[in-house]
C-alpha cells in the first residue's frame, strides 16, 4: 500500500486541515476560567456541524462519546469533555480537533493557559510547542521518521521533560489513523524514509515527570502515572519536494519560527 497522496487528495487534505485549525481559532476566546469542558465541546460541535458542515471525527470513533478531546493538567490526551470539569485559574488545557471534510481528515491541537499559570505550566506548554516545531523542521524527502523523533526527544529531555511512549503521531487521509506511526522519540537515520506526497501528524505529548501513562476506568482518559503535568501540540503535515507544508496553520501562529530549526546542508 502506497502512503503517497494524489494531487486531489492533497487538495482535500489542505481544506480539511484549514477547517480543523479554524475550529481552534473559533474556540480560543471561549477558553476561559469558569467554562466547562462540555460547554467547549458543545460550542465546537455546533460550529463544525452547523457552520462548517464538517463531521467531528471523534464523535462515536471507537465509542468516543464527544466531538472534541479536552485534556486538562495531568491528562495526557483523549480527555472526555464533561459538565463536571470547569476550567480554573492556573489550569492548562489541550483541545484536540479532528474534522472530516469531503471524506478527508484534518487533525490539530493546541494548549491554552488559563489565567495565571505556574512557571512550570508555562514552560511545558512552550517546550511542547517547540518540540512540535523542531519535529516539523526535520520533514523533507529523504529524511527518516527517526530524525523527527530524535529532534523532539533531544530537546524535551534537555529541558528535563520526558516524551510519552504509549501514543504517537500517525498517517492520515481518508482514514483517521493510518500508517505510518510517527514516534516522538528515536534515533537519526532510522525508520521509514520520507517521500513527497506523504501526510502524517506530529503530536508530541511531553510530561513534566516520567513518561509513564495510565488509562482511567472510562477507557479513554489518558493521565500521567505520577500525576504531573503533560502538554501536547499537533499539526497535520504534508511532505513536499522542498520540505514540508503545515496543513493545519492557525492565523495566530508564527510558522516562520520553524525555519530556525531546519538543518542546513
Ligand atoms: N485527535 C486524536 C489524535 O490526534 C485522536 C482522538 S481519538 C478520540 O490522533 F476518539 F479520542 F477522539
Ligand atoms: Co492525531
Ligand atoms: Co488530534
Amino acid at each position: 500500500m502506497s502512503l503517497l497522496k494524489s494531487a486531489e487528495d492533497i487538495a482535500g487534505m489542505r481544506e480539511a486541515g484549514r477547517l480543523a485549525a479554524e475550529v481552534l481559532e473559533f474556540i480560543a476566546p471561549h477558553v476561559r476560567s469558569g467554562i466547562s469542558t462540555e460547554e467547549l465541546d458543545r460550542l465546537c460541535h455546533h460550529y463544525m456541524v452547523d457552520v462548517q458542515n464538517v463531521i467531528p471525527a471523534p464523535l462515536n470513533y471507537r465509542g468516543f462519546p464527544k466531538s472534541i478531546c479536552t485534556s486538562v493538567n495531568h491528562v495526557v490526551c483523549h480527555g472526555i469533555p464533561s459538565p463536571k470539569k470547569s476550567l480554573k485559574n492556573g489550569d492548562i488545557i489541550n483541545i484536540d480537533i479532528t474534522v472530516i471534510h469531503r471524506g478527508y481528515h484534518g487533525d490539530t491541537s493546541q494548549m491554552f493557559l488559563i489565567g495565571d499559570c505556574s512557571v512550570l505550566a508555562r514552560k511545558i506548554c512552550k517546550v511542547s510547542q517547540e518540540c512540535l516545531y523542531r519535529g516539523i523542521a526535520q520533514v523533507r524527502p529523504g529524511a527518516h521518521l527517526g530524525d523527527i523523533g530524535h529532534a523532539i526527544q533531544t530537546y524535551a529531555e534537555a529541558q528535563n521533560f520526558s516524551v510519552v511512549r504509549d501514543y504517537c503521531g500517525h498517517g492520515i487521509g481518508k482514514v483517521f489513523h493510518e500508517d505510518p506511526q510517527v514516534l516522538h522519540y528515536g534515533k537519526p537515520g532510522t525508520g521509514m524514509r520520507l517521500e513527497a506526497g506523504m501526510i502524517f501528524t506530529i503530536e508530541p505529548m511531553i510530561n513534566a515527570g516520567t513518561y509513564h501513562t495510565r488509562v482511567l476506568p472510562d477507557q479513554w482518559t489518558v493521565v500521567t502515572r505520577d500525576h504531573q503535568l503533560s502538554a501536547q501540540w499537533e499539526h497535520t503535515i504534508l511532505v513536499t519536494e522542498n520540505g514540508y507544508e503545515v496543513l493545519t496553520p492557525r492565523a495566530d501562529e508564527h510558522l516562520d519560527l520553524i525555519k530556525a530549526y531546519i538543518p542546513t546542508s
